[in-house]
């Protein structure tokens, strides 16, 4: 469907022409002034210049021609010189029972998709699944949801950290623990067993102690480089126990992600890539592109427009190893290969910003990626606590994933409790989709690059911009729906055009859907979904405070309140499945 915006500006774009003015200045916004008018258009300010006309003259000449135009009860000039525009109720109610009938409430799809991958999540094996990883799991998942209702190929890719120094370090202090194991037997040639030497409570238990102990016992440290470097360059047995740590770490992570409604088209991995390093090492030489720098080989990306100091992008250390870098890049030649994706979106904490910028200008500057290609870094900021500092447990430490689902879970569920009467178990589902939600709408209604700050008070409030109040105000449609249904009531009537003012805020609200998907597709923008979910619930409990719905004795106009219940519940629905929150039946 067009949207409601564009329908409007070809009105006015069409006025202006009439009058004799540049098509440009027909333009419409939303009025910021809803007490004086819907919409309002500044065209005849800027056109003052360029014909040397005052304003509201301009204006003045506009109103007769326009006022003729279906789509306006009301077109008034007022100083000094803007058009302010109200919209006839009856083409709002044709609009909304418009959207109602078309697929995804008249959000078009792309009619040419992009292939897009996402990079997100980006947790790293072994290393338990921390606070850290939750924006960027959270922000993705709503990232790749828009992006797929926009009508494109998306593809959300994992990208797990399995290759670094952390698995050197779990090898050389399983070595320790487990000596007589046979993965460390350089004379085994046999099976290794099915079954890994360890549970994921292990893994978690192993890696910061060996983390910890490595910054004090350099020999211990040196021994995890050197595991490092053989599991790197095909040790068999360090192979076999990468392989089980990957396995236990991975089902681990799917059932964390699980629980956060977040779910991957790809588990990839750092190691992936690999394979691909040393015809890219080899091109980047034979092209010219990288050259030795103290030893080390790299590759320059400042730009003469540069304002601040750009260092060059590192491919090899001087003593040959490879670096994240050099993985990022391996990966992008992979994708290449395999997806040939249009954009390119990453998902990572805003301080890894300035080694995308050099990862993306090696890219195009190398010709891994075409020019054309979009790169896009959304970086984002720190979850705080209270007190502003990154957020950390009540001992101080960094709060696992798991135990922060269950904090918010745990307070949900309080509420709950307290003033409704269920069974534990029906609680117990509801505090689970519930808390979960809290917790992802306190991320997203944040623009991604802002640091928040943690406050699971006011995330688990059923009042105010929160999820459980966008959950409250869908379960409270459906049970009046459900009580309609009950009184035999059917679903065959439209909104109605006579629309009262407790409807009028709705409908308004309801027809900027598309364009709002749309924005938020441009700028990647969450937030901007959570902004519009959040004015359509309070247009919604505004409405429903107002108006007797099931009371109502005319039965058409009951018939189309809930034919407007409807369609509100529908794009509520969608918004919240947009941000990967589900609601419960009741709460
Ligand atoms: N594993 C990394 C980390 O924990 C994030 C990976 C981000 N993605 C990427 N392609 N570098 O910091």
């Amino acid at each position: 469907m067009k949207k409601w915006m564009d329908l409007l500006r070809e009105e006015t774009v069409a006025a202006f022409v009439e009058a004799g003015y540049d098509a440009k200045y027909g333009m419409v916004n939303v009025s910021n002034r809803p007490d004086l008018c819907q919409f309002q258009c500044n065209g005849a300010l800027a056109a003052a210049k360029e014909y040397h006309k005052a304003p509201l003259a301009i204006a003045e000449e506009i109103v007769p021609i326009l006022s003729k135009s279906p789509y306006f009860e009301k077109v008034e000039a007022v100083r000094p010189g803007f058009l302010n525009l109200t919209c006839k109720n009856e083409m709002l109610a044709a609009y909304v029972n418009e959207m109602a009938a078309a697929a995804q409430f008249g959000a078009e799809k792309a009619e040419n998709p992009r292939t897009i991958i996402i990079d997100y999540g980006g947790p790293n094996v072994a290393k338990p699944l921390h606070v850290g990883h939750l924006r960027s799991a959270v922000i993705g998942e709503a990232v790749k949801r828009i992006c797929r209702f926009a009508g494109h190929n998306v593809i959300g890719d994992v990208h797990l950290g399995d290759w670094g120094l952390q698995m050197g370090l779990i090898i050389t202090e399983l070595k320790k623990r487990q000596p007589d194991l046979p993965y460390f037997d350089a004379d085994f040639t046999g099976e290794y067993p099915a079954e890994a030497p360890f549970t994921i409570g292990e893994l978690e238990e192993i890696y910061p102690y060996a983390n910890a102990f490595s910054k004090t016992h350099p020999e211990y440290l040196e021994e995890a480089h050197q595991a490092t470097y053989e599991l790197q360059n095909g040790n068999r047995g360090y192979l076999a126990l990468w392989q089980h740590i990957i396995n236990v770490s991975v089902s681990d992570l799917k059932r964390n992600y699980e629980n956060l409604n977040v779910t991957f088209d790809l588990w990839k991995k750092e190691s992936d890539a690999q394979p691909y390093i040393p015809d890219l090492v080899q091109y980047l030489k034979d092209e010219g592109y990288a050259h030795i720098s103290e030893g080390a080989l790299v590759v320059d990306v400042k730009e003469e427009t540069d304002t601040k100091e750009i260092p060059p992008c590192m491919i090899l250390k001087s003593d040959g190893a490879t670096l994240y870098n050099t993985t990022d890049l391996a990966t992008i030649v992979e994708r290449e290969k395999l997806f040939d994706p249009d954009t390119y979106i990453y998902v990572v904490d805003k301080r890894q910003g300035l080694y995308f910028e050099q990862i993306f200008r090696c890219a195009k500057k190398c010709k891994l990626v075409p020019a054309e290609t979009e790169m896009i870094f959304l970086g984002f900021g720190t979850m705080n606590g209270k007190d502003g500092k990154p957020f950390k447990t009540r001992d101080g430490g960094v709060m696992r994933l798991e135990n922060l689902i269950a904090e918010i879970k745990g307070a949900v569920y309080d509420k709950i409790m307290e003033n409704r009467q269920m069974t534990e178990e029906e609680a117990d589902e509801i505090a689970r989709k519930v808390g979960v939600a809290a917790l992802k709408y306190g991320d997203l209604s944040n623009q991604a690059s802002k640091d928040y700050i943690f406050d699971i008070e006011r995330f688990t409030s059923f009042d105010g911009n929160t999820g459980p109040y966008i959950l409250y105000t869908i379960v409270r449609i459906k049970s009046i729906l459900k009580k309609y249904e009950e009184m035999g009531g059917s679903y065959d009537a439209k909104v109605s055009s006579e629309v009262n003012e407790s409807e009028l805020p709705l409908l308004l609200k309801l027809v900027g859907f598309n364009e709002m998907t749309q924005t938020a597709y441009e700028e990647k923008a969450p937030h901007k979904v959570c902004q519009y979910v959040y004015e359509l619930a309070n247009a919604f409990n505004s409405f429903y405070h107002e108006t007797k719905i099931l009371a109502e004795e005319d039965e058409a106009k009951r018939a189309g309140y809930i034919a407007l219940l409807k369609v509100v519940l529908g794009v509520l629905e969608t918004c919240c499945d947009l941000l990967g929150i589900e609601a419960p039946e009741k709460m």
